[in-house]
């Protein structure tokens, strides 16, 4: 009988020991891609969250500034597998860490990132109150939610990151409006290469008349993509080519948002993505293996005549002709010295005066970016037949045009003389059509 207690108790150590190892690998699986209100994530620790895919990783991170005022510190997201570091998303971006000590927890269902005295640096700034727990967790496609941490939520997020975009549009996050709450969704660029707080440059969804993509140097518009066709943006003739890349556009216009975002049909689908540059430029580009590089395939603005209002009103660009500005048939530039000059500013003006009652006739103009739309007047019921008609009869109206391209054409957009905002310089003063097609 003595031989029995030290055998039952050794493999009582055992089943406890292999106990103890189970449920450490149980709670290093589920901690590794979530934060638990119970957990913290310090600078100190080193410790990361890491998407369950291993595709992004988020933590703290220092930029290699000139560090004149020492060491800053962000929480921020990567790519796990990037041996390039490549940022897409910036918590306290314009609010930094100064001395290398830093905590993001859960506090009262609020993501909060704490600085070394305690003092709040960043916050979820949720005001409802959850009855539950919450917790966060780091998506494979680089999304970092905040969701409760009872029920089958999944897709029902308290907070997300995707809804405060930084420099970086990756799939599946939108850029544009949700017209219940009014929150816009845009990118703003990084100060510099090595400082991620908010720059001069922003890109957005402009929803004022057409929606269409702006490109702000603060205030002042530099570029604007022309309005959606129902293919692309009308100014983007190379948007249909970026399906060589497996990216599948998707613009959602409804009563509740109006927002584009993208897809990848492949297995990189993570790895391709929109990035607002410290050069104001948009990049498209997508992380190639073999190379070990980020491949470039998309720029916007990509030449001269896509900088906004370079040719001024009553012209358009065409970098085929030279110069590259050209008045519209039946105009002549206002201003014939400084048009020679190269200054194209102040446009073209009408040769001789439209009798509105007599000049019926329409000019059409094939494969051209829309004007913008803010003031023009669209009509989604009707096709260009009766839009013509009623360009006819309205004295006011100088162009009009498809709004859709697909299937044969549809819908109506009619521009008329008082065109003000973003469109200022670049109203019609013609009757033109302006032919909405792809390349
Ligand atoms: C965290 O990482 C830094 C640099 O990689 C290292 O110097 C430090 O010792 C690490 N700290 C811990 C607690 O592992
Ligand atoms: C939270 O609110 C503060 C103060 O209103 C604001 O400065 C900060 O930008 C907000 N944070 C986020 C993530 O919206
Ligand atoms: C699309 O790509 C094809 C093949 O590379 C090229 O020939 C064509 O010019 C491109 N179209 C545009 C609009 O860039
Ligand atoms: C036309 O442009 C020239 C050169 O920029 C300028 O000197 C001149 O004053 C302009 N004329 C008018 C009427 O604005
Ligand atoms: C045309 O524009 C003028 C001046 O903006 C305005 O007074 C007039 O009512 C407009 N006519 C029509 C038919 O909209």
């Amino acid at each position: 009988m003595r031989g029995v207690t030290p055998n039952y108790y050794h493999s009582y150590t055992f089943f406890f020991f292999f106990f103890v190892v189970l449920l450490a690998l149980f709670l290093h699986v589920f901690s590794i891609n979530t934060l638990s209100s119970t957990e913290t994530l310090t600078i100190s620790s080193n410790r990361t969250i890491v998407s369950p895919g291993n595709i992004f990783e988020l933590g703290f991170f220092k930029t290699t500034t000139s560090s004149r005022n020492g060491d800053h510190w962000y929480l921020g997201i990567w790519y796990k597998s990037i041996s390039e570091r490549t940022y897409v998303w910036v918590a306290n971006r314009d609010n930094p860490l100064s001395k290398s000590i830093g905590t993001l927890k859960i506090s009262y269902a609020n993501l909060v990132l704490l600085d070394h005295s305690g003092t709040l640096v960043w916050s979820t700034n949720l005001t409802r109150t959850v009855k539950s727990p919450v917790v966060a967790e780091l998506l494979d496609n680089g999304n970092f939610v905040l969701r409760d941490s009872k029920g089958n939520y999944q897709n029902r997020f308290l907070w997300q990151s995707f809804d405060y975009p930084v420099d970086t549009l990756l799939p599946e996050m939108k850029i544009g409006r949700d017209l219940k709450t009014g929150h816009e969704t845009f990118l703003s660029s990084w100060r510099s290469p090595y400082d991620p707080s908010s720059g001069d440059f922003s890109f957005k969804l402009g929803t004022q008349g057409l929606p269409e993509f702006y490109l702000f140097k603060k205030e002042f518009l530099l570029y604007r993509s022309g309005p959606w066709n129902g293919v692309g943006f009308s100014g983007i003739p190379t948007m249909q080519n970026w399906s060589y890349f497996d990216v599948v556009n998707n613009f959602i216009e409804n009563r509740g948002e109006v927002a584009y975002s993208f897809k990848v049909t492949d297995h990189s689908m993570h790895y391709v993505r929109f990035t607002l540059t410290t050069e104001r430029l948009l990049q498209i580009s997508r992380w190639d293996t073999t190379s070990s590089e980020w491949n470039l395939f998309g720029v916007l603005p990509t030449e001269k005549c896509d900088l906004y209002q370079i040719c001024g009103r009553d012209s358009y660009c065409d970098t085929k002709t030279s110069p590259t500005c050209n008045c519209i048939k039946g105009f002549v530039p206002k201003n014939v010295t400084a048009w020679a000059l190269g200054d194209t500013f102040e446009g073209c003006v009408r040769k001789s005066r439209l009798n509105c009652h007599r000049d019926g006739f329409f000019l059409l103009m094939k494969r051209m970016k829309l004007p913008g739309t803010s003031t023009a007047i669209v009509d989604k019921t009707i096709g260009l037949n009766e839009c013509k008609e009623r360009c006819s009869k309205d004295c006011n109206c100088t162009g009009f045009a498809n709004k859709d391209i697909q299937n044969g054409g549809s819908g109506c957009v009619i521009w008329t003389g008082g065109a003000h905002g973003y469109e200022e310089l670049r109203r019609r003063r013609s009757r033109s059509i302006c032919q909405n097609r792809p390349l």
